[in-house]
């Protein structure tokens, strides 16, 4: 496994459509994952996608803090969502940033897993339904500054502070 460059804002892959992945047997696809798994923990965050180490590909990675182990979404896509709430975000591509912004109570999601089934979210909730937008937005090429309200909603941060504590779960990084 190697841990890949990260891709900084406002590096214009950030703003691409990553492409659905069609062939499902392609064994660079494992490579990929791994790689963006072992970058994710190196990076520290909850997840990672595909355009911000450089790849159009309809990936990404999720990795909450109470997960055992990683989970590898192809192709994945929000099919419906509901409520709002207020949340403090942060990204890999923006570090040392962190921004409040409103993302969706529940989540409904569906991509594929690296063989090749399914995987389905019924109504997440919390960290999980935040980070299943944020990665599915990075993969449509929109970022969470997109979802500012206000320029004083998005503030900086001591660098690593992002990394210890509350502020790891908080401020959702991926
Ligand atoms: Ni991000």
């Amino acid at each position: 496994m190697a841990v890949l460059q990260m891709h900084y804002i406002p590096d214009p892959v950030l703003r691409e459509r990553a492409r659905k992945v069609r062939d499902l047997a392609d064994p660079a696809l494992r490579k990929l994952a791994d790689d963006m798994i072992e970058s994710m923990y190196h990076y520290n965050g909850v997840g990672l996608a595909a355009n911000q180490i450089g790849s159009l590909k309809r990936i990404c990675v999720i990795q909450l803090p109470e997960d055992e182990e990683p989970t590898v979404l192809l192709n994945l896509e929000i099919t419906r969502k509901e409520g709002e709430r207020e949340v403090t975000e942060g990204c890999l591509s923006l570090p040392g940033w962190q921004g409040r912004i409103l993302r969706a109570e529940k989540v409904w999601a569906r991509g594929v897993g690296l063989d090749g089934k399914p995987i389905r979210y019924k109504g997440a909730t919390e960290l999980l339904a935040q980070a299943l937008e944020h990665e599915c937005d990075h993969l449509d090429g929109v970022l969470y500054t997109d979802h500012l309200r206000a320029p004083d909603d998005l503030y900086e941060v001591e660098q690593g502070a992002e990394e210890e504590g509350e502020g790891a779960v908080e401020a959702a990084a991926g």
